[in-house]
Order: structure tokens, then C-alpha cells, then sequence
């Protein structure tokens, strides 16, 4: 990992801002406290809360695993430390926890799978907790998971504990937060009900569907989050957070098919094995199988607020379900979704080398391009809309079979979209690609995330040319095995019709 640290000197846009004001905290900004560590920044909840830190003054240093400038956008005069929390070398850590008030723990590692995550997610406290203690940071902050430690709780919830418990064993004081799922446009738990109730016309009711949840708010969220930080009698302490009401999972479900005016029949059925579950639920959702299946044998488990402690502290009134779907909604339908669970890397992130990372070109590429007379920004803003809802143009079913087939083996698929079908980030993910690069009215560099013998990137570039506007496209492979080797000769009839289609439909497209 390299040792890269910057601040940024970006302003938040109007739109932000307004987002960030409208969330109301309970609590107040406190002046003597230091610096603050954000860790899982690149992550759904941590990447909402380093804006709220930071609008609020307070000092902020945003910890993410790949570090890169595009990071500086995001978060306007956040300091950007790269560091790993599993890597066997501790001096990245130590140096991102060095001169930190309190540090923020909102890391999990279950994009590793049911079977890798738990060792990792403990030998990963262990280490945070180890440099904390080094660097003599103040206080850590915490947010795991519900769930009755009496009962037989899933690995994934019961690792959550696990995590609060090693935390706990160092000198630097914990405040554990614990919530069940966190609705919130680009939520992982809120997204696969919704495609579930949009999909299905028969939802099957396994006995787990009648356990309770209390699920919470992501306004509410961070609300805690920052609430706890600012309210310093809450060092050391652990609270049960939730939302107004506790539901069955299948009152979850009914809740939202009649917010959406969608009529389900909701079918009990005697069968209850939450893996086969978690398996079609990954290809009915934008969600892969190693995140579904760790979140749904969690439903085996009620997970509800056991005490109300918090409120003491931070006494204000948390939003029920409904009322956080509908906000969830309406984030969506006016296209502005602040973070998305899509936004953390995949599995094995650590080998997504970027294109220009590589020590030699790639062997394989193949080039096509027109020539135009539309502007740059034209052409660019329409390149821009490709993939998610409205998918890859005329050759759109064989990427959807790509995508189909990519599922079928336990990859991301097509289906996960766009965080916004409007405007792209660097780090977004476009369906199984994710944007390594993103230059206006020149450049969009996309890297797959498919299943593949190999590794691809789709670089999409626009240049002058006599004149004329040059929108040309180069898929480049990378594979050094004889089965990529074979994969790439096996595509390449279909690279030629559908990415020259994809060009010609892209400049139709641009006004
Ligand atoms: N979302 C929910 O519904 C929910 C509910 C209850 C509790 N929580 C808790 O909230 C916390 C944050 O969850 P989230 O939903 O924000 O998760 P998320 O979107 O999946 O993000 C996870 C973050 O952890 C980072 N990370 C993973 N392994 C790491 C490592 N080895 N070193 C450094 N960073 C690493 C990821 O970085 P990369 O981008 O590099 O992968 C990413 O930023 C977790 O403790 C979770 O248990 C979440």
C-alpha cells in the first residue's frame, strides 16, 4: 500500500450543503474536540459521515484503502491517509491514528464471504486496537450490530459483538453504537427489499419472516454518530439505537409494497434454509451472494433494541420505517444519493490494479472510433449515461447475458446499476464495471469487476482531429493464463459489433 496523504481544498456545492444542513443534530459542535479519524470512509455510513464532521467544523482525516485525489471532491478539506486495517505492516495504520482525538470505527469485512470474514474482522480489531493504544488516541467510536447475545446469533451479527468486544480490551475508551438494518437510499439491507417488492408478485414467507427488526434511519445514523462524539458522557458506554417502531420482517415488506402501491401476495412456506434464500435473493438484487448471505442469516435472529440509554443523552425522536423509506425514495427519485454499500471495493481490491499501475501494457486490446462533428461536452455527457437502468444501447441484451451469466457464478452481474443515473464519480460502479478515471470531455476509463481469466478495462477517450471530434473506444485485456487467453479470442467476434454499435449509438445520442 502506498503512503499517500493530502488535504483537499474543495468546497462543498450548494446541493451538499443543503443535504448536510437538513440533518437537524441534537447535539452541538464542541471546539476542544482534536482531530478526528474516519475509518471505512470510502464506506455507505462513513462516506455520510465525514461531510456531517466536517460541515460541522470539525477537523477531519478520512481513511480508505485506495487512496486517490478524486477523494478531495467529496470531502472538502479532509485530510485522505491510505491505510489497510488486515496489512501485516502497521505502519500505514499508525500513521493514519497519529495525532487523533477519536477515531471511528465503521469497517466489516464481509465482502470477503461467510467463510473468510469473521477472522478477518477480528484480527482487524485487534490491530486498530493495538495502534490506537500506540498512537494514545482519545477515544474510538464504534457501530456494530443488534442482536441478543443469550441466543444463537448469526456469525454475522455475532462477529459484530466479537469486534465491540476486542475493541473494548485496549486502554482507549469505546462507544459502542448497535443497530438491526439501516434504511437509507443505497443501503444495502434497503435496496434488497425493494427489489424483492418490486420483482416478486408472491413473496414467500419463510418462519424467519415474522423475527422482529427494528431498523433505523440513516439520518438517524449519523445523527448517533456525531451525537455520541459531542455528548462526552457517552465515552466508554454502549447504546441500542433504533428506529420509532419494531417490525416483523415480513411487516417490513408489506410497509414498503404499499408505499409503492405495488399489490403482493405474501405466501408462507414451511422452508426456511436462508442460504438457498440468500443465493436467488443475489440474483433478483443488485447485491452479490457473499454480502446477502451474511446479511440474510441474520434474520434468523430478532434484532431490537434490549435498552433505550441513549435516549438520556440524546433525546430526540427517531424516524419510523416508513418514514425512512419514504425519504429513501424520494433520495432516489431526485437522483441524489449521497453513498451507495457499492462504493466499498470488492473482494480482493488490493489486485485491482489501475490501468496505468501496470508494470507493461496489456497484451490484448482491441480499438474502435468515429469521427463527428458534435461538441466534447456533448459527446461526453452522453457517454456518460451508459449502463444501469437504461443499459448499454442497442446491444443491450448481451450485456445483460454477460451480466446473467456473472451472477450465475457469484459475481456482481449487471444488476447492480448506477449510484445516480444522472452524474458519475470516480470509484462509482457502472453496473460490473467500476470508473478508475474520469476526465471531462476527454476520458472515462472503466475497470471490470466481471468474473473474468483476466483483467479488462474499457477506455472510452474523445479528442480533436482535424478538426473533427474523435470518440473512440479501446478494451484492453490483460491475462497471462491459456483460459484468458482463450476467453478474449472468444469474445473478440462481439467486441467488433458491440462496441462499434455502442460508439454509433453514443453519438446518436449526444445533442
Ligand atoms: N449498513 C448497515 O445496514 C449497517 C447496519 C448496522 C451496522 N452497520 C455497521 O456500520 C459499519 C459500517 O458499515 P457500512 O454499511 O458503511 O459498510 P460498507 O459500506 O460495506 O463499508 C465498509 C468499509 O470498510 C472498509 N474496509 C473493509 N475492510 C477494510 C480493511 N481491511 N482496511 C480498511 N478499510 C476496510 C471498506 O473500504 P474499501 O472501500 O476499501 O472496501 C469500506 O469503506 C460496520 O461496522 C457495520 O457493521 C451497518
Amino acid at each position: 500500500m502506498t503512503d499517500k496523504s493530502f488535504h483537499s481544498r474543495a468546497s462543498f456545492s450548494s446541493q451538499d450543503l443543503a443535504y448536510l444542513k437538513d440533518f437537524d443534530l441534537p447535539s452541538s459542535f464542541d471546539s476542544k474536540i482534536g482531530k478526528i479519524l474516519v475509518t471505512g470512509a470510502s464506506g455507505y455510513i462513513g462516506g455520510r459521515l465525514v461531510p456531517q464532521l466536517l460541515v460541522r467544523g470539525y477537523h477531519v482525516r478520512a481513511m480508505v484503502r485506495g487512496a486517490s485525489p478524486e477523494y478531495g471532491g467529496l470531502w472538502p478539506q479532509a485530510e485522505i491517509v491510505a491505510a489497510d486495517v488486515l496489512d501485516t505492516n502497521p505502519e500505514p495504520l499508525e500513521k493514519a491514528l497519529a495525532g487523533i482525538d477519536t477515531a471511528y470505527y465503521l469497517l466489516h469485512s464481509l465482502n470477503l464471504g461467510p467463510k473468510e470474514f469473521q477472522a478477518a474482522d477480528i484480527q482487524a480489531a485487534i490491530n486498530f486496537r493495538k495502534a490506537a493504544e500506540k498512537q494514545k488516541v482519545r477515544r474510538i467510536i464504534y457501530l456494530g450490530g443488534l442482536g441478543d447475545i443469550r441466543g444463537s446469533l448469526s456469525s454475522h451479527l455475532r462477529s459484530r459483538i466479537e469486534v465491540a468486544e476486542e475493541l473494548k480490551k485496549g486502554k482507549v475508551p469505546v462507544t459502542i453504537l448497535r443497530a438491526a438494518i439501516i434504511i437509507g437510499a443505497g443501503s444495502a439491507s434497503y435496496e434488497i427489499v425493494q427489489h424483492l417488492v418490486r420483482k416478486l408478485y408472491i413473496l414467500p414467507m419463510p418462519r424467519w419472516a415474522k423475527n422482529k427488526c427494528q431498523p433505523i434511519a440513516i439520518l438517524d445514523v449519523i445523527r448517533y454518530l456525531v451525537g455520541v462524539l459531542e455528548v462526552p458522557e457517552t465515552t466508554g458506554k454502549h447504546f441500542d439505537i433504533g428506529g420509532k417502531e419494531v417490525l416483523t420482517y415480513e411487516k417490513m415488506l408489506m410497509v414498503l409494497s404499499g408505499v409503492l402501491n405495488l399489490k403482493r401476495v405474501f405466501v408462507s412456506v414451511p422452508f426456511s434454509g436462508t442460504r438457498v434464500y440468500a443465493y436467488f435473493v443475489s440474483l433478483l438484487t443488485p447485491v452479490p451472494a457473499p454480502l446477502t448471505q451474511c446479511l440474510m442469516e441474520g434474520l434468523k435472529n430478532d434484532v431490537v433494541c434490549l435498552e433505550h440509554h441513549i435516549k438520556k443523552y440524546l433525546p430526540f425522536e427517531a424516524m419510523s420505517y416508513k418514514e425512512a423509506i419514504v425519504r429513501a425514495l424520494t433520495r432516489e427519485d431526485q437522483d441524489r444519493v449521497y453513498t451507495r454499500w457499492s462504493d466499498a471495493y470488492p473482494p480482493a481490491h488490493e489486485l485491482a490494479l489501475k490501468l496505468h499501475e501496470l508494470k507493461n501494457r496489456p497484451a490484448y486490446s482491441t480499438f474502435c472510433s468515429l469521427q463527428t462533428q458534435k461538441s466534447a461536452s456533448s459527446l461526453f455527457k452522453s457517454l456518460c449515461h451508459v449502463g444501469g437502468k437504461k443499459g448499454w444501447f442497442q446491444n443491450n441484451w448481451m450485456w445483460r447475458l454477460r451480466g446473467l451469466v456473472d451472477r450465475l457464478l457469484g459475481g456482481v452481474g449487471t444488476s447492480r446499476g448506477r449510484r445516480s443515473h444522472a452524474s458519475l464519480k470516480i470509484n462509482d460502479v457502472i453496473d460490473f464495471w467500476r470508473i478508475e478515471d474520469l476526465q471531462e470531455d476527454k476520458r472515462l476509463l472503466l475497470r471490470a469487476e466481471m468474473m473474468l481469466p483476466g483483467r479488462a478495462w474499457l477506455e472510452f477517450g474523445i479528442t480533436e482531429l482535424q478538426g473533427k471530434r474523435q470518440l473512440s473506444l479501446v478494451a484492453h485485456y490483460d491475462t497471462k493464463r491459456l483460459r484468458g487467453k482463450l476467453y478474449w479470442y472468444a469474445c473478440l467476434p462481439f467486441h467488433h459489433i458491440i462496441f462499434k454499435k455502442l460508439l454509433m449509438d453514443i453519438e446518436a445520442r449526444s445533442l
